[in-house]
């Protein structure tokens, strides 16, 4: 069937087409019901269907021929070790460390936080969860121990799943005390902590809330994996959102498993037994995604790969990878060939290795960039497929439907909305406006199966910070067009939404780090352009009345601060003190201005302005900046 029809019918008739589509996993009890809402009006996907995860990403393969097959191969140039699992040896360990989690009763609906490095073990804790029922919640390693705090009161876990180190390169970041600060911190600690004892560092274990995996593990006996209700959680995900709370994106398991096989097809094109590759973190959705869950319950053999793009140890570390596994299809964010094309312009190192088992590379994460695209065309002489989606929709939202038929691409657009998504561009009144015309970015409802079905015990909230703005219509955050031939552009957030190196970070919330240092009275915190990470943050403070600092001494202050509250990640290294911001009459920062100003970009200034001439004020503050924090 050709991408259009296809296309028309999953709008036309959604019920018809997921019903169909949702044939192809194995339910243990199969869906009459295909679409409904529930008592506040969202939507559910496949409400009466009962299936589980775990059992379709891993033993339904040991059942059907797959036993054998490598389902998880575990590369870390950080710790030289690789490491593969077959389906038969991932489904004894899940359900054997399902067990353990059952020996400290963690039972359905619990809780459990995942704070790990890019181990094999992240991903066994991650299935054992869905196994059993658990809910798991997987923070991002990178993350410091104040963030992990917030997540732990949101989420309420009983059980937290930890390892004693991860590994940036070449330096051992000790997690524990960071997981035992954030319990500190936390107003609701978990019960049981399990600590994966990693060779280079041991942690110390607090008895009797800590134990030890390796001796939880050997002591359990394997369980099987319980029926749950489709739209029984199966995760959830913070992402950040405008203010200092994380949103907890809430997934449910059915319309994600139907989503998820799906789109391996629809999206990337990959087939039981294919080798696919996301070069992401099990801490993202694209971990979760295309890491963890698409590829197994697809029958893919996927890879875990603890190492960095460059420096790991050099530019080729990619080509190797995809050499030495035959890799077929590979995902990753565009900052990461930016780094690999920075140390290796002409991709010198691409010529000690073969690629050729490598059909299709795919980006997302944040704006593919032209010269970046055409780079990798060039290189590669293989379709290079941006596609664009959020950790809210677990999938692609627009992407080249090559599974179906393969699509002509343009440089800067994400290609086509995929089946399920309606995807409009409204302007600020909710008006569709024509092609061409660069809008607000909105998916009519309702969502195919797969995206959130609301925010961890918060449903007024998600309804409010994504159904209300457009009755009968879900908000994405991101502004852009359709092309008059249907090709969509995704030009950017609308919102205080940053894009660091592919990691999403609220600008709201690294203002809320800035204004409680001592000597800050008030600031404005915006992304700008950067030629590695795509968007990088930088702070405009005003000093309280009488406070004597210098200039560089905050900053190395506040750098410090959101190091410490947020992360390394966050990559916020500076920040210029002025007299005053530029605002509305009304008193809203105007910042889209100071990111034009900081970028160098031509802007005119607005009527609205409060006083022009601090424009020229802020202009001044960027040319004498202090030195970079490095
Ligand atoms: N745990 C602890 N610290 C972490 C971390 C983790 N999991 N991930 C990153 N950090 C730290 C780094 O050590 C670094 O710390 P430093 O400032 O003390 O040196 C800081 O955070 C920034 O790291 P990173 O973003 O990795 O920048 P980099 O300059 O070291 O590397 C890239 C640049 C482009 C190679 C890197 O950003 C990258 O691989 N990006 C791909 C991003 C990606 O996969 N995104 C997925 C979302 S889909
Ligand atoms: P996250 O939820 O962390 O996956 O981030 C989602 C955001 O990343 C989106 O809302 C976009 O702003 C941005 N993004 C993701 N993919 C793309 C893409 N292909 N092109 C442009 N922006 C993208």
């Amino acid at each position: 069937m050709s991408y259009s029809i296809q296309y028309q019918q999953s709008i036309q008739q959604p019920e018809k087409f997921w019903k169909q589509i949702s044939e192809d996993i194995a339910w243990y009890k199969k869906p009459q019901t295909v679409l409904s809402q529930d008592d506040s009006g969202l939507y559910r996907w496949f409400e009466d269907g009962e299936l589980n995860t775990s059992y379709l990403a891993l033993d339904h393969h040991v059942e059907n021929g797959r036993a054998d097959q490598t389902a998880l191969i575990y590369d870390s140039p950080v710790s030289g070790t690789k490491k593969q699992y077959t389906y038969a040896e991932l489904t004894e360990q899940v359900a054997r460390f399902a067990g353990a989690l059952k020996t400290l009763d963690v039972d359905k609906g619990d809780r459990v936080i995942i704070y790990m490095p890019m181990i094999p073990e992240a991903v066994i804790a991650m299935l054992a969860c869905a196994r059993i029922g658990a809910v798991h919640c997987v923070v991002f390693g990178g993350f410091a121990a104040k963030e992990l705090a917030l997540r732990i009161d949101d989420a309420q876990p009983n059980v937290i799943i930890s390892a004693s180190c991860g590994i940036e390169v070449d330096r051992i970041i000790p997690y524990k005390p960071l997981l035992d600060s954030a319990i500190q911190q936390a107003n609701c600690p978990p019960e049981h902590c399990i600590i994966f004892q990693r060779e280079q560092l041991k942690a110390e274990l607090s008895t009797p809330r800590d134990h030890n995996w390796n001796t939880l593990y050997r002591q359990a006996e394997p369980v099987d994996p319980v029926p749950l209700k489709s739209t029984d959680p199966l995760y959830i995900l913070y992402t950040s959102g405008t203010t200092g709370q994380p949103k907890g994106v809430v997934r449910d398991n059915g319309g994600h498993a139907v989503a998820m096989k799906y789109s391996m097809k629809t999206v990337y094109d990959c087939n039981p037994g294919d080798v696919y590759w996301a070069g992401s973190d099990v801490g993202w959705v694209v971990g979760h995604s295309y890491i963890v869950y698409a590829p197994l319950i697809t029958g893919c053999c996927t890879l875990l790969y603890e190492g960095k793009p460059v420096r790991t140890p050099d530019a080729g570390a990619y080509w190797r990878v995809i050499e030495e596994y035959k890799v077929n299809a590979f995902f990753v964010a565009p900052t990461a060939f930016r780094a690999i094309k920075k140390e290796d312009p002409d991709g010198e190192l691409l010529k000690k290795y073969d690629i050729s088992s490598l059909k299709n590379l795919f980006l997302a994460g944040e704006r593919l960039d032209p010269p970046t695209y055409h780079w990798l065309k060039e290189l590669l002489e293989i379709p290079v497929l941006d596609h664009w989606w959020q950790t809210e929709t677990a999938w692609a939202i627009a992407a080249n439907p090559i599974g179906i038929e393969p699509q002509t691409t343009k440089a800067g657009s994400a290609t086509f909305p995929i089946p399920g998504f309606k995807v409009e561009i409204l302007d600020d009144q909710g008006k569709v406006l024509d092609a061409n015309k660069t809008g607000n970015i909105a998916l009519k409802l309702p969502l195919p199966p797969g995206c959130l079905t609301t925010l961890w015990q918060n449903s007024q909230h998600f309804k409010q910070a994504y159904l209300s703005t457009y009755p009968g219509y879900y908000l994405t955050g991101d502004g852009g067009y359709i092309d008059h031939e249907g090709f969509l552009f995704i030009m950017g957030r609308t919102d205080d939404v940053i894009n660091i190196a592919g990691h999403r970070l609220s600008t709201g919330e690294m203002e809320e780090i800035i204004a409680s240092h001592s000597a800050v009275a008030e600031c404005a915190v915006v992304g700008i352009n950067d030629d590695l990470k795509g968007q990088i943050p930088i702070a405009l403070t005003i000093l309280k009345d009488r406070i004597d600092i210098d200039e560089g001494t905050l900053q190395q202050e506040l750098v410090n601060m959101v190091r410490e509250q947020i992360g390394p990640f966050a990559c916020f290294k500076q920040s210029f003190i002025v007299k005053r911001l530029p605002k509305t009459r009304s008193g809203k920062i105007l910042r889209k201005i100071i990111r034009s100003i900081a970028n160098g970009e031509p802007y005119s200034t607005p009527p609205t302005i409060d006083d022009p001439a601090i424009l020229d004020e802020i202009n001044d503050a960027f040319s004498s900046a202090p030195a970079l924090i490095d």
